[in-house]
């Protein structure tokens, strides 16, 4: 689908791999959203490149309903979702003095990115099947999610997260399945490493290590590198149902 003059909604686009995407949609002529809970962050960004904040807590109904209608007030329905939003944390299971893990750490966690990604998901889904469809394949809009490769191979302490980026994982298919009678296609890239405001903060011997379990190309990943690959999901109409490594062929040891 061509973005041009079209409108797109990226949670979590305040920072990081959402940023990026988003400054790659603007480029591309749509006019987008940034749905974020840091809304004085999403401000900033959205005057750096061209885009509307609102506040937003994907995790929450009420606040995910009404920026995706401060969105819709200002660019009409989104033909593209883009979600970024996401939370880490590293908490073992049962700690070093043999206590479990609290289990309100491992809600949260699931959600903001589990619960977060499908409330956004479910919304932008109903706007897209309102609209006319672009194309004589009847297509109306495009969903982007965000796993992770630890939603494949969870290291020690990623219980939460990786059940959270596990289970968008196993949405992505059935998302497809469930949204193909409105003519929204879901597909979700599950990133390695990748240099965002999240790593950014770690000296750069640490960053070194981290590049250096790469395969190849042995570096971190680049936000721009994501935003190309959603760019190119939403650009490429046969797309669908699928979830695409992008981690330069890591596979993530037990820690
Ligand atoms: N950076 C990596 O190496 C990496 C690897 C794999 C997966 N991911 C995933 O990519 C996504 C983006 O990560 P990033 O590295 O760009 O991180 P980031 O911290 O730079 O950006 C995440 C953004 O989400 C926002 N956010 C957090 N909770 C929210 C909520 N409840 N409602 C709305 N917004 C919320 C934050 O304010 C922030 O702007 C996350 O889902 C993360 O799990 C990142």
């Amino acid at each position: 689908m061509d973005v041009n003059g079209k409108a797109a909604i990226v949670t979590g686009g305040a920072s990081g791999l959402g940023r990026a995407t988003a400054e790659a949609l603007v480029k591309a002529g749509a006019k987008v959203t940034l749905l974020d809970r840091n809304f004085a962050l999403a401000e900033a960004t959205a005057a750096a490149i061209g885009a509307l904040a609102a506040e937003c807590d994907v995790s929450d109904a009420a606040s995910a309903a009404a920026a995706i209608a401060k969105a819709r007030d200002a660019h009409g329905p989104a033909r593209v979702c883009i979600n970024c939003a996401g939370i880490g944390g590293s908490v073992r299971i049962v700690d070093r003095k043999g206590q479990p893990m609290d289990l309100d750490h491992f809600r949260k966690v699931i959600e903001v990115n589990l619960v977060g990604t499908f409330n956004t998901l479910r919304l932008a889904a109903a706007d897209m099947s309102s609209l006319e469809p672009v194309n004589d394949d009847g297509l109306k809009g495009v969903i982007v999610n965000t796993a992770s490769v630890a939603g494949y191979e969870g290291q020690i302490g990623q219980a939460a997260y990786t059940a959270s980026k596990g289970g968008i994982i196993g949405l992505t298919i059935q998302s497809a399945r469930d949204l193909s009678a409105h003519g929204v296609r879901v597909c979700t890239i599950a990133p390695g490493i990748m240099l965002t405001p999240l790593l950014m903060g770690l000296p750069q011997d640490t960053l070194d290590l981290l590049g250096s379990q790469v395969p190849f190309p042995k570096r971190t990943g680049d936000a721009t590198e994501y935003a190309s690959l959603a760019m190119e999901i939403v650009r490429n109409d046969y797309l669908n149902g699928e979830v695409i490594r992008l981690d330069g062929a890591i596979r993530m040891g037990p820690r």
